[in-house]
């Protein structure tokens, strides 16, 4: 019988012998767009009181960091709306400065990167994902229902000026953005920026039927296939992108199909919530709530040994299924559970 080590600093290991080396942590659930794929048009935000504080995030990662990992991704919804979110950042930055932390890095929507892009280098921040579906200010508009493709065009500026590899990431939109991929590509890799093409996933409750937004990657691909060479790199994060070379342009075009492909094998990423839960895999509905045990006491002896049972009973995999008229496979929105 499997029984997780409880020892003073050994690393984070699963039932299924995959080191927990990465952490993400949704600081929020609050956006100021609406994607029509992530959420409802009258979104039910989580009252301020339930959040965690930036202190108690920080406290966690710590506990995080001291076993083992080594990357953290901060995401949301959008994780530059939390107010004072810098505060954490600064925070965070210490470890990369102590060298027990590789990589800080966030997921955003972009808008406001105009504002935070010059502080966020400046603590350490190398890379940003930032989640775009199109170029086209109307489609920009209708896909995020109420965002200004322009304000974040000019975000992704500031972050590249101020010296942070931007990626791009999209989700495949059957007849919103498919016609618009190739573009996309020319023009990420034209400025020196990989692209990763997102499937839907069956998460949370939004209006309307997702196996209308469902485009299949395999689609996308073989019409990629018409235009550009693709080359497959070998390219594993760790994460559940498939890496190609376009040889046309030079760039990395990266493709994430959960409905599609199993990538669970060499998961290595647990994710933290804003209230304190730690779920073990996107695609499941069991977490672990952190926030009891980060109170009770203020040494981490007792949030440690959460962590450490928590992941013990990391799930060996998801498995979504989109199917019509069926709620979805997994309540919690993306926004909750971190992208
Ligand atoms: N399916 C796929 N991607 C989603 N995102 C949000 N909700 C979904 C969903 N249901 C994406 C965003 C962003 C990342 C954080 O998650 O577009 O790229
Ligand atoms: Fe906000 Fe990202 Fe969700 Fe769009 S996909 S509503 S930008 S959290």
């Amino acid at each position: 019988m499997w029984s997780p080590r409880t020892d003073a600093a050994a690393p984070l290991v699963d039932p299924f012998q995959r080191a927990i080396t990465y952490l993400r942590i949704s600081v929020t659930d609050r956006c100021d767009l609406r994607c029509v794929y992530c959420m409802s048009e009258e979104m039910q935000f989580l009252p301020k009181r339930d959040l965690l504080t930036l202190e108690e995030l920080e406290r966690l990662c710590g506990v995080f960091i001291a076993r083992g990992v080594r990357k953290l991704r901060i995401t949301g919804g959008e994780p530059l709306m939390r107010r004072d979110i810098m505060h954490l950042f600064r925070g965070l930055s210490r470890h990369l400065d102590a060298g027990t932390l590789d990589e800080l890095t966030l997921t955003t929507n972009g808008t406001q990167l105009g504002r935070f892009a010059g502080e966020l280098a400046a603590l350490g921040v190398r890379r940003v994902n930032v989640s775009l579906d199109t170029l086209d200010p109307q489609k920009f508009r209708a896909i995020t229902r109420r965002g200004d493709l322009q304000v974040v065009l000019d975000g992704i500026a500031a972050a590249r000026a101020a010296g942070i590899r931007v990626k791009i990431n999209a989700v495949a939109l059957k007849g919103v953005n498919e016609d618009e991929i190739a573009g996309m590509v020319a023009w990420a890799h034209g400025l020196g920026m990989d692209m990763t093409l997102i499937e839907v996933m069956p998460l949370g409750e939004v209006e309307g039927d997702r196996t209308d937004q469902f485009l299949p990657l395999s689609v996308a691909r073989a019409r990629l296939e018409s235009r550009y060479t693709l080359t497959p790199l070998p390219d594993r994060t760790g994460g559940p992108a498939r890496y190609v070379r376009v040889e046309e342009t030079g760039g990395r075009l990266g493709f994430i199909t959960p409905l599609t492909h199993n990538f669970c094998e060499s998961c290595n990423r647990v994710r933290l919530t804003c209230t304190g839960k730690l779920y073990m895999c996107l695609g499941q509905e069991d977490a672990a709530d952190l926030r009891a045990a980060l109170r009770a006491s203020p040494d981490d002896a007792l949030v440690t040994q959460a962590v450490v049972e928590a992941i013990s009973r990391k799930p060996k995999g998801h498995d979504f299924v989109i199917e019509r008229q069926r709620p979805a496979a997994v309540p919690r929105h993306m926004s909750v559970t971190g992208g």
